[in-house]
Order: C-alpha cells, then structure tokens, then sequence
C-alpha cells in the first residue's frame, strides 16, 4: 500500500508521546522527517522512530521534496508559521489544535490552505475515540430520541510551571479552556451533531500563579437546540475527576467516564428507556431496573492511528477530510465567546 511520507514540526512532545508511535502503526504513512528547536534534540527524535531527516527549521523539514504532509505539533504560538507555509509549498496539513491563539489568526492559516487547495485538518483526536465513535452511530441511529442537552468535562492538575507555555497567555492565547475545552467542545457538537451559535460563561484563576485561565465553566447552545455545560480545570487533581460525558436524549442517555482523554478505554452506562406517562410518582429507582441494558460494541485500538491513517487515506484517495482545519476555527470562535462572555456576564454569539 503507497504510504503518505509525513514530516513532523516540532516532535518532541505530544508528537513523541502519542501521534507519532500512533503514525508508525498506520498501514498508510510513514515518517520520514522531524523538526526541533535543536538539532540534538532533533536527531534524537529521528533515531528514535528511524526516520531519515532531523531538521532544526521548520522551512527547510518544509521543503524537503521527499516530505508530503506536514504535521505541525509545536506551542501554539508556533503553528502559523510553519502551517502557512505548508500551505504554500502545497503540502496537506495535520496542524494541531488550537490552530493559533486568535481566531484571526487561524483564519490565515486557513485562508492559506484554501488558496492551495490542499487538504487540510486539526487534531481533535477524540472524535476518533473508540467509545466516542460508538456513541455517536448511537445517536444517529436515533436510539437516544431528540437529544437535549449534554455535558463534557475534562481536567488535568496543572500547577505553576517556570517557563511553562500554557501557562502564558502570549504562548497559548489562554489556558484550561482553550488547552482542553476545545475538545469538549468539539466532541459535544460532532456527537449531537450541532453548531454551537450560543455562550455563557465563568472562567477565572482561582488557585495558581499564572496569567490564564486554570477553572472554566461554560454553557453552549448549538443550532440543533441541545444546550451543553462543560467544564475544564487545570485545579482539580487526576484522580479526582472522571472526566465525564452525558448525553441526554427523550428516549436514553449515555453517562461516561475517562472516554475523553488520549487512549481508548473508560466506562459507559448506556441507558434506553421510554416514558410514555408522566408518573406522578416518581419511583424512577424502580424503573431503572427494569431499563435493559444496552451495550456499546467498541474495539479498542489506538485513536492517533486512525487519525493518521483517516487523514493519510484522504490525501491519498480524496476521501472526505473527518476533522476539517475549518472546524477548529469555528470552535476557536466558541471559546473566544466564552472569554467575552465570561468578561461581559452576558450571553455571547459565536460564528
Ligand atoms: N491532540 C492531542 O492529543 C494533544 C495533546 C497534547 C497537546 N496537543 C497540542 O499539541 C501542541 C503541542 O503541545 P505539547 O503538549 O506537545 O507541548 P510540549 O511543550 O510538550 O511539546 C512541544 C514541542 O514543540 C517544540 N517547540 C518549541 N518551540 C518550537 C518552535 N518554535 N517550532 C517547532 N517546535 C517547537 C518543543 O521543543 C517541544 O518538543 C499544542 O497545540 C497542544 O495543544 C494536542
């Protein structure tokens, strides 16, 4: 099978952990260069993973002629660059989320790749969640009834960190909310199948140091009528959340534990049951007894992979893109609303 000849822009960290040694078990691509911000740290990484080239500028991994696709996985302050100029030398882009601190900015980077035509999208690898996939053939399939409204959390303990670029505004445009609510986000509108049009917000620094955000609450309303609450801390230890997933539907619910995160795995209760009447008595823990139980058929593998090989399969084939960059714009729109909301204590609009 031909394989996409990839090369990575700044490779030595979610790169190194997750997308690459998911890259290397994808039947359709194959690493073939590697960016650092020195050349140590470069020819480590390269001979790590076998590839052939260890670049210290992103140009020149860029315009290597043997480089096909670019991935661009460096702080975020960091993507525009080397993503424009992917596009311009024609080259399909995998850029990482958040495309850019701003929503301006982003829009550059897409303009770029429209003006090249090329196929390009970001890393909202949750969508590729074994649990996440499953989840959502459930709601297209109508089991859940007319979804109302649904809840994403996911947290990390992420205390103060010299030198740490999420922790400076100017390095990552903001903090839990942009770092780990764009895939809430995302996940919520890709699973119910919504736009979000609609913000509320409260987002603060409560516990450490730094100048963004390390607890955000948010409320969404999206086209489809679902409304969504997530919730994103850097303050919370590990252990101590689950990182839940509701679902709410007329007809069932899905309530899931450690599904959103970056290995398949986790725990999901799906719940089927339809009230007819309203019972004025309310003896719900007796019904939900009596609720059969429906289990989600999932086959646990490794979501980096099929990210890579469903991105690999569209550069090769012209398949349609699954996580187009453009969605990572729309979703940047979001969160800025949640920043003005969160300012204004009002209900804010997003594109
Ligand atoms: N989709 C996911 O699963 C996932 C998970 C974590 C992070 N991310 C995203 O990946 C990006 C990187 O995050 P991270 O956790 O890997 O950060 P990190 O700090 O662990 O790694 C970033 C790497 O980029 C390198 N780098 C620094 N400046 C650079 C530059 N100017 N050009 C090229 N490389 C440079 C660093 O040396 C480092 O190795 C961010 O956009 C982040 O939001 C995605």
């Amino acid at each position: 099978m031909r394989k996409v000849k990839w090369g990575v822009v700044g490779a030595g960290g979610i790169a190194d952990r997750r997308t690459i040694p998911g890259m290397m078990l994808a039947k359709n691509a194959e690493l073939v260069a590697v960016m650092e911000i020195n050349m140590e740290f470069a020819e480590r990484i390269r001979a790590k993973y076998g590839a052939k080239y260890a670049y210290d500028n992103a140009l020149d991994l860029i315009n290597n002629p043997e480089v096909e696709a670019v991935y661009v996985a460096s702080p975020v302050l960091y993507h525009v660059e080397p993503a424009i100029a992917a596009a311009k030398a024609g080259k399909p882009l995998l850029c990482e989320k958040p495309i850019a601190i701003t929503c301006e900015k982003c829009k550059a980077v897409i303009d770029a790749c429209h003006e090249a035509k090329i196929p390009a999208a970001t890393g909202f690898m949750m969508r590729y969640g074994a649990y996440n996939m499953a989840i959502k053939k459930l709601i297209e399939d109508g089991k859940l009834g007319q979804i109302v409204s649904a809840r994403s959390q996911f947290t990390c303990w992420y205390p103060d960190i010299p030198g740490a670029w999420r922790q400076d505004k100017a390095q990552s445009g903001g903090g839990a909310l942009m770092d780990l609510g764009v895939h809430c986000i995302d996940i919520l509108e890709y699973l119910t199948g919504g736009k979000t049009k609609e913000v509320s917000a409260f987002i603060d620094t409560k516990t450490f140091n730094y100048n963004v955000d390390d607890s955000s609450s948010v409320m969404i309303k999206m086209d489809n009528g679902v409304v969504g609450y997530i919730d994103n801390h850097f303050n919370v230890p590990d252990n101590a959340a689950r990182c839940r997933l509701e679902i709410y539907g007329t007809k069932g619910s899905v309530m899931a534990e450690n599904t959103l995160g970056q290995e398949d795995g986790g725990r999901v209760e799906v719940i089927l049951s339809e009230d007819k009447e309203y019972d004025a008595n309310q003896t719900r823990i007796e019904n939900q007894k009596k609720d059969p139980e429906f289990k989600l058929n999932v086959e646990f593998g490794n979501m980096y992979t099929r990210e890579i090989e469903s991105f690999s399969d569209s550069i090769l084939n012209g398949t349609p893109v699954n996580v187009p960059i453009e969605d990572a714009v729309h979703i940047q729109s979001v969160i800025e609303a949640a920043y003005r909301s969160s300012e204004s204590g009002k209900v804010e609009k997003c594109d």
